[in-house]
């Protein structure tokens, strides 16, 4: 019996590390290197090669080494087992903190002052009071509720939406298309904590912007995905948003000649908002391993059909 370590090549020696230390009876195979390919009965992936996943006939789970299920689902060889995501606290933290580092900085203006220190010009720009500028995050599972949390607690107005009713306590959340539209005028900055799926693709399009009130700011923690790349730019570009902070893209890494990169109204980040720790994933990920191994099921397992475009 083993585990087969698939992270697209990196932080192999932490991993194995972590592994090792919490679970070292059962060997880890770290991929391309598979003595024994019927051995495998655990599989820890991140953008596994399509198809490698059924080679292994005695695989009993696959636990992501990622929050989002989209580079599995990807896979059209995918095995019938059940699918774990990663629901590691530390990255979920992290997350939290990004978002409410950006809406902190769009809402005190905090880019404004760097330019002004830079001309040694002292001048105090308005803002709005904390618990009128309005926020709005789309999605309301794990991260999504932790960043919510984080921004009602540093004060602000907080709604919440997702596509389907889900009632997280103290959160004032709001699901479907048409309470979508009322929202969106209101929002100064809109935080993207959604699943990347057939349902939320380009979910942030051109008709979307126009329903965001003039002046609103847009940070993206999930995926590229689900955002029209185009439609952002032409509302930059039109001086209906104020600001795009993109954490993910479409294409990653950005390419170099990409207008983001440069854009007067753009803040890129590397997708470092929620980084994998070996140390800290590797708990939660034997926690489950742990949890099979007497009979139990894994937390939380993923529903395949989740975001179909079918009626649900
Ligand atoms: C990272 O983007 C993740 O899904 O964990």
């Amino acid at each position: 019996m083993a585990i087969l370590l698939n992270n697209y090549g990196s932080d192999n020696g932490q991993w194995q590390e972590a592994l090792a230390e919490l679970l070292p009876a059962m060997p880890v195979y770290t991929y391309p290197d598979i003595p024994d390919p019927d051995a495998i009965k655990y599989a820890l992936v991140w953008n596994h090669p399509k198809g490698d996943l059924q080679t292994y006939k005695n695989l009993r789970c696959i636990l992501s080494l990622a929050a989002g299920m989209e580079h599995l689902m990807n896979d059209p060889e995918l095995p019938d087992v059940p699918m774990v995501s990663l629901g590691d606290p530390a990255m979920s933290r992290d997350m939290a903190n990004y978002a409410l580092y950006w809406l902190m900085d769009i809402h005190r203006n905090f880019d404004h002052y760097r330019e002004q220190q830079a001309n040694k010009n002292w001048l105090r720009i308005d803002t709005t009071i904390t618990d009128e500028y309005k926020v709005l995050v789309l999605g309301l599972g794990r991260i999504a509720t932790l960043v919510s949390q984080t921004i009602q607690q540093a004060g602000f107005d907080m709604k919440a939406w997702d596509f389907k009713e889900k009632q997280v306590e103290g959160i004032d959340s709001y699901a479907g298309e048409e309470a979508l539209k009322s929202l969106l005028p209101e929002a100064d900055v809109i935080i993207s904590c959604l699943a990347l799926n057939e349902r939320s693709q380009q979910l942030i399009d051109n008709d979307f912007l126009q329903q965001v009130k003039k002046g609103a700011s847009i940070i993206n923690i999930s995926r590229g995905g689900i955002i029209d790349e185009a439609a952002l730019l032409d509302s930059l570009d039109s001086d209906h948003l104020h600001r795009a902070v993109l954490d993910v893209v479409a294409v990653e890494p950005l390419p170099e000649s990409h207008v983001f990169w440069t854009h007067p109204k753009v803040r890129i980040t590397p997708h470092m908002s929620g980084p994998t720790y070996a140390r800290s994933a590797a708990k939660v990920i034997i926690a489950n391993i742990t949890r099979m191994e007497d009979g139990q099921d894994p937390q939380p397992i993923f529903d395949r059909n989740r975001g179909k475009q079918a009626p649900d």
